[in-house]
């Protein structure tokens, strides 16, 4: 079944063609951060205008990548929720009308579904039941995860999300947008100098909580700017003292993540982990789950770095998993647009 999937859930347009029996086909991604870098931060008014001036363009490049027509199209799936309900409108609009258009049938994809999901997108993808840490911008969460639509929460932020720890500390630090890779590339020049807290770290269970982190984060640049000139902003901040907070920052975040993964596999007596999301692209993040997993004979798998962050490919595989499905009890499909800004992961069953 070739299934062509959209993604419009915040500030990337992604689309992509997935084939159930040969994998995926083609993908190709528009990022709109440079069109509101200048903002500071995503403009929802902005973001819809931008997918629908680009979700058709990128729709023909990967028929023409994929050397296929819309008529070989047998599904649609889109990304139903969560994110900006303009930004999901425009994808939806565009897939259901597609769908309808073509007489395929369509799904509404749930985003973060989309990002569980994207390691198996990879070469000897690994196999249920598996531990997955999902941290992205908008959520920190660890599930036991036994197949499509069978997820179980096992821990879950009580405040900011990863990304959004990165993305506000990257902003104390006078970063642009989007924070996360910057922060992360600063901290590649630090050094062990600051000492920052561990929250949550020995909580013994597995949630976690980032917003005092990034209030000790502040604290310090508040101290550090006080130290280096009275009248200065933190702005003017040193560069070699914001890439030793940086640093010190990313030790906390990534230790606190990666001792909860293990602690996920101790608890659930599992060996296998899957990582996904944006803040997954993490570089140091990666290099303490891979030694602490390899430590205890366990298994970690990851997205390839472009679909860490959001894609098309994610949510046409995860669309493709569900429309398999229910290909065998196949139901008139409903072509209505509607979206779900706020959607619960745990409301997902099983296809
Ligand atoms: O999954 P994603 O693209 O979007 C959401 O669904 O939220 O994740 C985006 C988040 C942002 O907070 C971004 O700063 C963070 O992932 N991020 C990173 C890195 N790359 C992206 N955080 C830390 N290190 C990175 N290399
Ligand atoms: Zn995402």
């Amino acid at each position: 079944m070739l299934v062509l999937g959209f993604e419009s859930s915040c500030d990337e347009t992604g689309v992509a063609l997935y084939d159930t029996e040969q994998g995926l086909l083609a993908h190709a991604l528009h990022s709109q951060v440079e069109m509101h870098a200048e903002y500071g931060g995503v403009v929802p008014e902005l973001a819809s205008r931008d997918h629908i001036r680009r979700a058709l363009p990128l729709t023909q490049h990967v028929l023409a990548q994929a050397n296929k027509t819309l008529a070989d199209v047998e599904g649609i799936a889109y990304t139903q929720g969560p994110g900006l309900a303009g930004a999901l409108l425009v994808g939806a609009s565009i897939a259901q009308s597609l769908a309808f258009t073509l007489q395929v049938p369509s799904i509404g994809v749930h985003h973060l579904e989309g990002h569980l999901l994207a390691p198996l997108l990879e070469k000897n993808p690994p196999k249920f039941p598996f531990v997955a840490l999902l941290v992205s911008g908008g959520h920190s969460q660890l599930m036991r995860v036994d197949g499509i639509g069978q997820y179980e929460l096992l821990g879950d932020t009580l405040d900011d999300a990863a990304g959004e720890a990165f993305d506000k500390t990257a902003k104390l630090l006078g970063l642009g947008y989007p924070g996360g890779p910057a922060l992360a590339k600063l901290a590649a020049q630090g050094k062990p100098r600051f000492k920052l807290p561990r929250p949550m770290l020995n909580s013994k269970d597995l949630n976690f909580s980032f917003s005092g982190l990034k209030t000790a984060v502040l604290t310090l640049v508040n101290q550090e700017t006080a130290n280096q000139n009275q009248h200065s902003n933190p702005d003017t901040l040193d560069l070699a003292i914001k890439a030793d907070i940086a640093w010190e920052f990313q030790e906390s975040v990534t230790e606190i993540l990666t001792s909860k993964c293990m602690a996920a596999l101790r608890q659930t007596g599992l060996d296998n982990l899957i990582v996904s999301g944006g803040v997954g692209a993490n570089s140091r993040l990666r290099e303490k789950l891979n030694a602490a997993t390899k430590r205890k004979l366990c298994k970690v798998s990851y997205p390839r770095l472009e679909f860490c962050t959001d894609n098309g490919a994610m949510i046409a595989f995860a669309g493709a998993m569900r429309l398999k499905t229910l290909q065998q009890h196949p139901q008139p499909t409903h072509y209505g647009v509607q979206i779900k800004a706020r959607w619960d992961l745990a409301e997902l069953t099983t296809p």
